[in-house]
């Protein structure tokens, strides 16, 4: 079979750049012609976009492929390229968050503000015998001091990992004993849905087996009790509090680590994602100007955690290297109700959005009138990132968020490429519903099939990164074999992203989900994406998942959970028809359902990807994997016991 994966879907929607947004952007069609000229110098001009503390000799050494060094010999310091920078400019002043607690707590702190406060933390760091290269753990809510940690972690040029505070103690483990990390800082909790939730004990159990952890910092939020191990345990305030707030940054190597994130491989131990500092902190602080389109006086929000990557470059190191005001939420949409994010839209008037489909996709599922209680005028650019945004959603986020004027950008990237790499920019394409478009200028993608060769125009395959680019991950921590495995063997010289696009008649991209995912349907090969993207736009489907299960006939099968719309959600049998139907219609009957399996939640990873894997076994009706990754783990056991309700039954 020669098709890589087929090209079914069609839209044709187009929502051209408003004129306003589009005479006055920072980045112009022109940029592209520029960056096609000459790439490097392209990237060498936006990392002057930097305070360097000596310029680089190269700027890109690829004489190692694939391990990159970029800005080779350059001296800088991501902390200060964050804060003093701004500071000594005069722009101290300056809100760099709007924080907002769950419970309805709030601070506002400046650039100097924060400035001081790092510098505290760093000296603080400092005493407790933090080095440059030196690992530090940072498992916490979403509180100012996690941009704080991190920030004086970065000026010290101890690496950080931040494990996201929903995860269990062994993950957490884990991440402390592959990294190596002798520092930990942590809070007693954060809140969540309406109540405080522990992180402390998480940090107790999981440090029973990293013996080599010195010091636990334990920041005080949520006053909950906490076990104490004396000489390890400080509280922040304890240790932080008293410093001074001075402290000079020393400027690095551009290639000086600056985190590791950690990012679950398909199979076994988690791959420990290492970024560097001057290529890194250049590619999110240009993508977060360009993309957002960002101007001094925004308010700008990424609605997602510190502890992915999307916090990492767009909510800290992107943002604050531009000198932007920020809002920040500690806790969950819902709490105490539905419109709290729209409500703090309005509180502050937030000017870009940046969140992900799933989240899109539950207010659809609550519905447009929430929304539509608050003010959302302030709304200019929209952004979504995590997994394909279905035609459908964005066109509801388009119209019930941002009033019918936003552009939306879809931004493709990964943990490894550390900043945007797919997208279209706000005042340059006209938007299409569900394409991620072009690469930014600077970046060189491409779709291929298998032996490697570029797709036409129409078809699909696989998504490869053809350049080295300054944000790419430089390896996997300690292992820089199963990085070239992993990343650089498929297709020689080239970065395999793991992602199916397509390239549609204009040669834009679009992404139709990891290739593990594919389908193959009598030697067709069939997009999760766009299965889903049918079903969600039928006006009874809020949600979908398709999956791939074993068939005698056709090979495998397309099997579909679907969620209803709440008032869709009775009509049963008929309903389930009325959609297989509806996707033989929108994309072909080689795509249309053998089975739809009506459910009340699909099973997510904690960063909102529909965990597919899972859902096949059911299909399949195997024994279950693994959940422990899951939102809620009772998801499972819904979809199980409904397996015999309506929908489930094979009608033709
Ligand atoms: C994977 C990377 C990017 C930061 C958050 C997720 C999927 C991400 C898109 C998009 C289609 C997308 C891909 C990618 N993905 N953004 N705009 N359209 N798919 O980072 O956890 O490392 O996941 O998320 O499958 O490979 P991550």
């Amino acid at each position: 079979m020669s098709e890589a994966l087929s090209n079914l879907l069609r839209e044709d929607r187009r929502f051209p750049p408003p004129a306003e947004l589009a005479a006055a952007a920072n980045v112009t069609k022109e940029t592209y012609a520029e960056a096609d000229a000459d790439r490097i110098a392209f990237w060498e001009k936006q990392a002057r976009r930097l305070h360097w503390d000596r310029e680089w000799d190269e700027a890109l050494d690829w004489s190692k492929a694939p391990f990159a060094k970029w800005f080779v010999g350059g001296r800088i310091n991501a902390a200060y390229n964050c804060l003093d920078r701004h500071v000594e400019a005069g722009n101290g002043d300056k809100v760099a968050y709007h924080w907002e607690g769950e419970p309805g707590d709030t601070r506002t702190i400046t650039y100097a503000e924060l400035l001081r406060e790092v510098s505290r933390a760093a000296n603080a760091l400092t005493e407790l015998g933090v080095r440059a290269g030196d690992r530090v753990a940072i498992y916490m809510p979403m509180i100012p001091e996690t941009v704080v940690a991190m920030l004086a972690c970065a000026r010290l040029g101890a690496p950080h990992t931040v494990v996201f505070g929903g995860f269990s103690a062994s993950a957490l483990r884990d991440r402390i004993q592959d990294c190596d990390a002798r520092i930990v800082i942590t809070s007693d909790g954060g809140y969540r849905r309406g109540a405080p939730s522990a992180l402390k004990p998480q940090v107790d159990q999981a440090l029973t087996e990293c013996p080599d952890v010195r010091n636990v910092l334990v920041v005080k939020r949520t006053d909950q009790d906490v076990e104490w191990t004396e000489g390890r345990d400080l509280w922040w305030h304890e240790a932080v509090d008293k410093q001074s707030d001075q402290h000079t940054a020393e400027f690095f190597d551009a290639e000086q680590p600056l985190y590791v994130m950690y990012t679950s491989g398909t199979t076994g131990k988690p791959k420990g994602i290492l970024h560097t500092t001057g290529g890194y902190l250049t590619q999110v602080a240009w993508t977060h100007w360009a993309v957002f389109d960002a101007k001094p006086d925004d308010i700008y929000w990424t609605a997602a955690d510190i502890g992915w990557v999307t916090g990492h470059s767009y909510i800290v190191y992107g943002p604050l290297a531009n000198g932007v005001t920020s809002v920040m939420y500690e806790g969950t949409p819902d709490t105490p109700h539905r419109g709290r994010w729209w409500e703090l839209i309005a509180k502050y008037g937030v000017s870009i959005l940046y969140c992900a489909p799933t989240a899109i996709r539950t207010f659809m599922k609550w519905g447009e009138d929430i929304p539509a209680d608050f003010d959302l005028s302030s709304l200019r650019v929209l952004g979504s990132v995590g997994e394909p945004i279905n035609p459908e959603a964005y066109v509801w986020y388009r119209t019930y968020i941002g009033g019918g004027r936003t552009p939306v950008v879809d931004t493709w990237w990964q943990t490894e490429t550390g900043g945007m790499m797919i997208t279209p920019l706000p005042g340059v394409a006209d938007g299409k519903p569900g394409a991620a478009m072009t690469p930014l200028p600077g970046i060189s993608a491409e779709v291929v099939d298998d032996a490697g060769n570029a797709v036409p125009n129409g078809a699909g395959g696989y998504l490869v990164l053809t350049e080295p680019w300054p944000a790419m991950l430089r390896t996997l921590w300690g292992d820089d074999q199963r990085y070239v495995d992993t990343y650089w063997s498929r297709f020689e010289g080239r970065y395999f992203a793991g992602d199916g696009a397509k390239k549609d008649d204009d040669g834009d991209i679009w992404l139709l989900g990891r290739v593990d995912d594919v389908m193959n349907v009598s030697g067709h090969r069939l997009s999760t994406t766009e299965i889903e993207s049918a079903l969600v736009s039928h006006p009874n489907v809020a949600e979908a998942a398709v999956v791939g299960a074993t068939d005698p006939t056709t090979g495998q099968a397309v099997v579909a959970f679907v969620i209803l719309r709440g008032s869709a959600a009775a009509s049963g049998e008929q309903a389930a028809k009325e959609l297989r139907n509806h996707v033989a219609a929108e994309i072909g009957p080689i795509a249309k359902p053998r089975q739809i399996l009506v459910v009340e939640e699909l099973p997510k990873t904690r960063s909102g990807k529909i965990m597919r894997r899972l859902l096949r076994d059911v299909a399949e009706n195997r024994e279950l994997g693994d959940v422990t990754t899951l939102t809620d783990s009772s998801v499972m056991e819904l979809i199980r016991t409904n397996l015999s309700t309506p929908g489930a039954a094979d009608d033709d």
